[in-house]
């Protein structure tokens, strides 16, 4: 059997192509499982998960919540707001703690960059990154290319353009990485502000006009204003950002060409996108949340064979 060459996934950095065309083959199976009558598998019967988050979230977790039970994986869920960490208790204790009661993986978001690499050395159980601070959000960038490849037949070779908050965005980090290992054309294009100072170091092309970056791509990637990781004001106001990069279908059906419209959610509707382009037939957003379970049931498959 093919296996990965890691045993955790901390992020795409960290992976090589080979492992996300496993990850990607294996998800291609569980696809065809999850559009059965009878959804489960008994692969994972016997394996203990915690999915432990310490920032909100909505598709990552029940993703990983669903796709944990489609495995027949036994699952407890974990809240830092409801938890003791308000009591004062560290990272490492509440996961020694978790870990104490025979858990085998640990799912972790975390709003400090590198929190589950620090884990990683402390602990024995497989550890998935679900999203760390502004760093990487590995099982993101999977299904966005999955998401891709499912649509347009094959990443390498597309152009892609990932459009807004890059600066302080995991998912912008880890789409990068993955869709540079599997050969696709990358793009950034947001307010200078928005933009890190290192960002022609990774490789990608840079545009500050959206709609000449729209005419390059064969898919556009829109990112949301992370207003709460924000310590000061990056452009004057929400209106003038959305007056300069805000994307409406008007700009899309101006375009010579089809492109593929995609968002990792949630959506600012109004914001970033216009409800008229969000729910147009561009829109793959909701194939994105659809293909995360299978590439999340492909993750936790692989890595629970690494021990
Ligand atoms: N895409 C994503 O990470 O969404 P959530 O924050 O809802 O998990």
């Amino acid at each position: 059997m093919q296996e990965l060459s890691v045993r955790h996934l901390l992020g795409i950095k960290d992976i090589t192509a080979e492992d996300i065309q496993l990850i990607f083959e294996t998800a291609d199976n569980f696809k065809d499982v999850l559009n059965r009558p009878i959804k489960k598998v008994p692969s994972l019967r016997d394996i203990t998960i915690a999915n432990v988050f310490f920032e909100n979230s909505t598709r990552t977790r029940l993703s990983f919540e669903l796709a944990e039970k489609r495995l027949s994986a036994d699952v407890i869920n974990f809240s830092s707001s409801s938890s003791s960490v308000k009591k004062g208790e560290t990272l490492l204790d509440t996961v020694n703690n978790i870990l104490a009661m025979k858990v085998d993986m640990i799912v972790m978001r975390h709003s400090s960059p590198g929190a589950p690499h620090f884990l990683s050395r402390h602990i024995d159980a497989n550890i998935v990154n679900a999203g760390d601070g502004t760093h990487e959000h590995p099982t993101q960038a999977l299904l966005d290319s999955f998401s891709i490849r499912e649509k347009l037949g094959d990443v390498a070779g597309k152009k892609v353009v990932i459009i807004g908050d890059i600066l302080h965005s995991r998912v912008a980090l880890s789409n990068i990485f993955a869709l540079q290992k599997l050969g696709a054309e990358v793009m950034v294009c947001g307010p200078v502000t928005l933009l890190p100072k290192y960002i022609r170091e990774l490789g990608v092309k840079v545009e500050f006009d959206v709609r000449k970056a729209l005419a390059w791509c064969d898919v556009a990637n829109v990112l949301r204003i992370q207003l709460e990781r924000q310590q000061m004001k990056y452009f004057p106001s929400l209106r003038e950002y959305t007056l300069y990069y805000g994307i409406d279908k008007k700009m899309l059906e101006s375009l010579d060409k089809e492109i593929v419209l995609m968002h990792p959610g949630p959506i600012n509707r109004g914001v970033e996108l216009s409800s008229d382009a969000a729910d147009s037939h561009h829109s793959i957003i909701l194939n994105q949340v659809e293909n995360g379970v299978a590439i999340r049931m492909a993750v936790l498959y692989l890595l629970a064979s690494k021990k």
